[in-house]
């Protein structure tokens, strides 16, 4: 670390932020591999060459584990970690501890990438891993929860800037989800059976599901947009006023609508008609967000014209309406009936995660890094405007793909003839979404090549800067 150039600043705890800055990168790039992978697979399902740990079945976990907690984890520690530091004015609290943070993930990390592959899982979407690791999982978020929390206790302004907010209810509620849906019995070191039943269980494990939505793959990347978006574009936040309403109707709203994923199962229809009537609500703290993060550029959209950082940070948003519109409207128990079990519901995660949480978060990073390395900006910016429209097209690809195949697929399933039998066998509908998954699978090889340029560009960016630990002053963020 170099030393602080101005006594005025404090000197920040850099170095695990740059650890998961540049893990994330790496980890993007295997989980999306993996992606591509098993989007091939579907394609060409004889490309598990008989190996039990290359087939879909383990894949799959390690695709969602490696694109969530890896690749999303890894850049909400670095963010969470950049963020609390220049809002609060003041050093991380027990760096040493937030290094071991970074090490416990990483254990995390490769532990998932060994177990699943060999099979060895809970069989809980989201929390498949086994309890060994769920252990370790809990002793580094308490770990994650004392740094950042500790680190708002001891900031220099009374002011707790609303980016903190998010991050701090998204480490809360994580560490929550995480202990109860956990909860299993051990019957050996690799097995463990659910300390819940049934419906219960059911129940325990989309609540779990959907909030690990809410707050991980949401509440943690509205911390980033709030802070870098007026970052980066140089003003302050369009209606800090909004951005409360915004926090506490988002947090609260998100708790009930877990149930949207159990419609038409053996869970009570009151609880199901819960879950709708709260997802319905969702979409107006959802779309608050989204329109206090965008009107942050009114009177400089111009900027959007040549800034391919900007393009990725305001793009997100507009997937995260898309995504925060089509959520409400599949979780409408009619809708759901045609959309359950089909690519609809694949087009709508890879909207939410390609496009929301994947541009907000390179698009953060390309904030973030250059500055971590002494310089104002990237090697690149060529390289990220051309990042930006390969993302974009990949997922545009992705994404129209699976909600043609799935609304195909749902009414093929659905269609029956004047003597109630099936139009369709069910051979029918998968000879006939073939296509489909051939063209989500380029727009996938797409967007991950988007990431193998970034990792070049932050190479080069690396090689050609020098680590400084110190704050390169720009326009606050709190305004
Ligand atoms: C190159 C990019 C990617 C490709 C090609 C890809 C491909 C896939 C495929 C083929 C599946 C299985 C679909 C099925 O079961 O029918 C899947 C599932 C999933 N992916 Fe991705 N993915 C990519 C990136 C991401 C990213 C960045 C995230 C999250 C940040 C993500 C989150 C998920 C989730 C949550 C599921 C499970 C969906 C469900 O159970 O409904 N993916 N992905
Ligand atoms: C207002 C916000 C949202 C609502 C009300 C909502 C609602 C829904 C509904 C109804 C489903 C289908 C459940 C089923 O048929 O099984 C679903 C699935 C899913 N959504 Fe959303 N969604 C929202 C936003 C998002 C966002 C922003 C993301 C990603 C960043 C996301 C990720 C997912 C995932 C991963 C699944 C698949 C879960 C699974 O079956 O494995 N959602 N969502």
């Amino acid at each position: 670390m170099v030393s602080n150039p101005s006594p005025a600043v404090p000197e920040y705890c850099d170095a695990p932020v740059r650890m998961f800055a540049l893990v994330a990168v790496l980890w993007g790039i295997v989980g999306m591999l993996v992606g591509v992978i098993i989007a091939a697979q579907l394609t060409w399902p004889e490309l598990n060459f008989g190996i039990p740990w290359l087939s879909y079945g383990r894949l799959r976990p390690l695709h969602t584990n490696a694109v969530i907690f890896a690749f999303g984890g890894s850049a909400l520690f670095a963010t969470s970690y950049h963020v609390v530091q220049r809002t609060c004015q003041t050093r991380l609290f027990m760096p040493r501890l937030a290094m071991f943070t970074f090490w416990g993930w990483q254990l995390v990390i490769v532990a998932a990438a060994i177990s699943l592959p060999l099979g060895m899982t809970q069989a809980k979407e989201y929390a498949e891993l086994e309890w060994p690791i769920d252990l370790l999982i809990a002793v580094v978020w308490v770990a994650y929860a004392v740094v950042f929390f500790g680190t708002i206790g001891k900031r220099k302004v009374s002011h707790i800037y609303v980016a903190n907010w998010f991050f701090g209810a998204y480490i809360i509620t994580i560490a929550l989800l995480h202990i109860v849906n956990s909860a299993a019995i051990p019957v050996s070191l690799t097995k463990s059976y659910s300390a819940y039943a049934g419906v219960q269980d059911a129940m325990v494990q989309w609540w779990y599901g959907h909030n690990a939505v809410g707050f991980f793959l949401t509440a943690g990347f509205l911390g980033m947009m709030y802070y870098y978006i007026p970052k980066q574009a140089g003003r302050p936040v369009y209606s800090y006023r909004l951005s409360i309403v915004h926090f506490w109707a988002l947090i609260f709203t998100y708790m009930w609508a877990g149930p949207h994923h159990l419609h038409y199962t053996a869970l009570p229809d009151w609880a199901q008609s819960v879950g709708m009537v709260f997802s319905l609500v969702l979409l107006a703290p959802s779309w608050g967000g989204m329109i206090n993060g965008i009107m942050t550029l009114s009177g400089a959209w111009h900027k959007l014209r040549d800034d391919p950082i900007l393009k990725f940070l305001i793009v997100s948003l507009s997937f995260y309406g898309m995504s925060t519109f089509e959520g409400p409207m599949m979780s409408i128990k009619t809708v759901n009936a045609l959309s359950h079990y089909t690519d609809w519901t694949i087009g709508h995660v890879h909207s939410g995660a390609l496009g929301w949480v994947g541009l907000i978060t390179m698009g953060s990073l390309y904030y973030l890094i250059p500055r971590m390395y002494g310089r104002t900006q990237m090697y690149s910016m060529r390289a990220i405007e051309l990042h930006f429209w390969i993302a974009t097209i990949g997922i545009v690809l992705y994404i129209a793909a699976m909600w043609i195949a799935g609304v195909m697929q749902g009414l093929m399933w659905r269609a029956v003839n004047a003597d109630g039998t099936l139009v369709y066998s069910f051979v029918e509908s998968v000879k006939a979404t073939y296509p489909f998954y051939a063209i989500r699978l380029g727009g996938g090889l797409l967007y991950l090549s988007g990431m193998l340029i970034m990792a070049w560009n932050v190479l080069m960016t690396i090689r050609s800067g020098k680590v400084v630990s110190a704050p390169i002053p720009l326009v606050a963020a709190h305004a």
